[in-house]
């Protein structure tokens, strides 16, 4: 498999940055919600960062701070460096890495993550986590969120048609000859008691909580572009036949429209559940001030116009 397999489509994401900024948004609220407001951080850095959509939510409600972009897939840090050297007064630093061995820069106060952990074996997210507390300075905070698909009825439709299909004779070729790792929706959901466990000892908090994202799109094409903004552009990248590539974007689509059928208003719902955690990592003699001890919500509902 060639090394740039994973590289994103840039182009493609940013086709509706505006509702992929969500996850952002709402993990910055989480932060503020259960870290007292008088902290700050001078040292941040996005993991995963894509084309500095997340970043640049960062960018808003740090305007003091360092931040760092961290991203693997080299078009999409290629994007975000673009689109930094576009401003009036660039600021922010991009850089290609990986999550698995990127050790922070030192004195890092706050690492934080949207939509990339996923992406990663179950096993290396926990390891991954455990390494990069290890390098924050104490009492910074590492808050991250991902995707968790078992939540919804139709994700895990979805995620049951995706497995079904690639297995069909038409192109279960392509996937055969793929590493474990790199089969579409490899990924593993790691249960947040394992989360709790692995960074517990080295953490003064660490406080999941679930939250509830949706898009409205007009048509299923507009669900294929959306998906082609992620795991689907991996798909059609392995079938290398284009008339099997066709074939496969056909059932595709005749699965998407049984999965996801159009609602009253003749749109398609597109829903998902993200898992977020925030982690403060121990200090000596820092109090715990600022954890919110309310009730955490089970649901906050995030809703963005299908057309802005
Ligand atoms: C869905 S995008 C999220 C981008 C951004 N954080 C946001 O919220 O819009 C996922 C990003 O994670 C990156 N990614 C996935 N695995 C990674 C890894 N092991 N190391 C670094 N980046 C990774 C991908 O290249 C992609 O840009």
């Amino acid at each position: 498999m060639a090394d740039n397999y994973r590289d994103w489509d840039p182009e493609k994401y940013l086709q509706f940055e505006i509702h992929r900024k969500v996850a952002a948004i709402k993990l910055v609220k989480e932060l503020k919600r259960l870290v007292a407001a008088r902290w700050k951080p001078d040292c941040v850095i996005d993991l995963g960062c894509g084309p500095g959509t997340s970043t640049k939510v960062l960018e808003s409600e740090f305007p003091n701070a360092r931040i760092f972009g961290i991203d693997s897939s080299p078009s999409m840090i290629e994007a975000a460096k673009t689109r930094e050297r576009a401003k009036e007064a660039p600021t922010t630093t991009y850089m290609h890495g990986n999550i698995e061995t990127y050790v922070p820069e030192d004195g890092t106060d706050l690492i934080f993550s949207t939509e990339a952990l996923q992406y990663l074996h179950a096993d290396a997210q926990i390891e991954t986590l455990q390494r990069l507390i290890q390098n924050l300075n104490p009492g910074g905070v590492l808050v991250f969120e991902h995707a968790d698909n078992r939540a919804y009825d139709a994700s895990a439709a979805y995620h049951e048609m995706i497995l079904t299909i690639y297995k069909e004779a038409a192109w279960s070729q392509y996937f055969k000859q793929m590493r474990e790792t790199e089969r579409p929706h490899w990924a593993k959901i790691v249960a947040e008691e394992q989360y709790k466990d692995a960074l517990n000892p080295s953490c003064s908090t660490v406080r999941t909580s679930r939250s509830v994202a949706q898009v409205i799109l007009n048509n299923h094409q507009e669900l294929v572009e959306w998906m082609k903004g992620a795991e689907l552009r991996f798909i059609l990248k392995t079938i290398t036949d284009p008339d099997h590539r066709k074939a496969y974007l056909q059932r595709y689509m005749q699965r998407l429209e049984e999965v996801y059928p159009r609602d009253a208003n003749g749109k398609i719902v597109l829903k998902w559940s993200m898992l977020l955690c925030v982690c403060v990592k121990k200090a000596e003699g820092i109090e715990e001030e600022g954890i919110d001890e309310e009730e955490l919500d089970e649901v906050d509902m995030i809703v963005l116009p299908p057309d802005c």
